[in-house]
């Protein structure tokens, strides 16, 4: 026991020629706003930011449309007193209505799905950061309390997540603790067919586990796509210049040789 078990999903963005791909990013958005957005917020996410190219790329009027659901404080109006008014492709997604739910906008990037080993931190230079993985493992890590632990236990055992509760009962003699993960505050927001996916996709625990945790990478990294592209660029560019260079080089000193 001890170590959480976090799962290496197989993303599309992985790696250095891998993207976001636009229709998982869609579903992702959808299991957000129909599940996590009741508790978390997304405070650093700009509503037309969903139409960029890269992203889950909506058409500017559909984000019209879905921006207009939402509520934000606009202190102007009213004369200066200030109104809610519906939101606009200009405006951010609310912050975490439930103040205990930690913003979402920047999870992917602030937790780590891989470590190790011995501290090295080879695996996350060979399977990425896992900030994805992490989210999509916690979402599907819950089980049944182990039986050591209380009836009344505060929480919810999660095998993922590490930074919770944890009962002493189910502590051996060296301090070790006897299974992985520990007690989370939030109930199983996932099942499966949850959401009835517009694209019709699969819909089972684990596919919206992925979408979301794809969505979320976005929201963290949303110019990734751009990102990689500018590397391959350079990349491609710096390789020819070498050559280049070096038969230029072989030209110049074949006199003196
Ligand atoms: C924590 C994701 C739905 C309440 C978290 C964390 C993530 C997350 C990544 C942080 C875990 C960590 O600190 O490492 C999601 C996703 C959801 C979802 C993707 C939708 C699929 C909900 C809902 C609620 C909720 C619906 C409320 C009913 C909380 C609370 C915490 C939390 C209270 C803090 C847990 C703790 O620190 O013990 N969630 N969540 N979440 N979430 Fe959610």
């Amino acid at each position: 026991g001890g170590e959480a078990h976090v799962e290496d999903f197989a993303f599309s963005f992985e790696g250095p020629f891998g993207s976001y791909d636009q229709m998982q990013l869609q579903r992702g958005l959808q299991v957000y706003t129909e599940v996590c957005s009741a508790c978390h917020g997304l405070e650093h996410v700009r509503f037309g930011t969903l139409a960029d190219e890269g992203g889950p790329h909506y058409d500017l009027d559909d984000v019209w449309d879905y921006s207009a659901n939402f509520e934000v404080w606009d202190p102007e109006l009213a004369d200066g007193d200030g109104d809610y008014r519906a939101a606009t492709p200009a405006d951010k997604f609310p912050s975490s209505s439930l103040n205990t739910a930690p913003d979402l906008s920047l999870m992917a990037k602030a937790r780590a799905g891989f470590h190790g080993p011995y501290g090295l931190g080879i695996n996350q230079i060979i399977k990425g950061m896992g900030g994805p993985e992490y989210i999509a493992s916690l979402l599907t890590g819950y089980e049944d309390a182990p039986s050591c632990a209380p009836e009344d236990f505060d929480g919810y055992y999660n095998t993922v997540f590490t930074a919770g509760g944890y009962p002493n009962e189910c502590i051996d003699e060296d301090g070790n603790h006897m299974y992985p993960g520990s007690w989370i505050s939030m109930a199983p927001p996932l099942w499966g067919e949850d959401v009835e996916y517009a694209d019709g996709h699969s819909n089972d625990l684990h596919h919206e586990a992925a979408d979301v945790a794809a969505f979320l990478m976005w929201t963290a990294e949303p110019k990734m796509n751009a990102r990689k592209n500018a590397g391959l660029t350079g990349f491609i560019f710096l390789t020819v210049l070498s050559v280049l260079l070096y038969m230029t080089n072989k030209r110049l000193w074949a006199p003196h040789k």
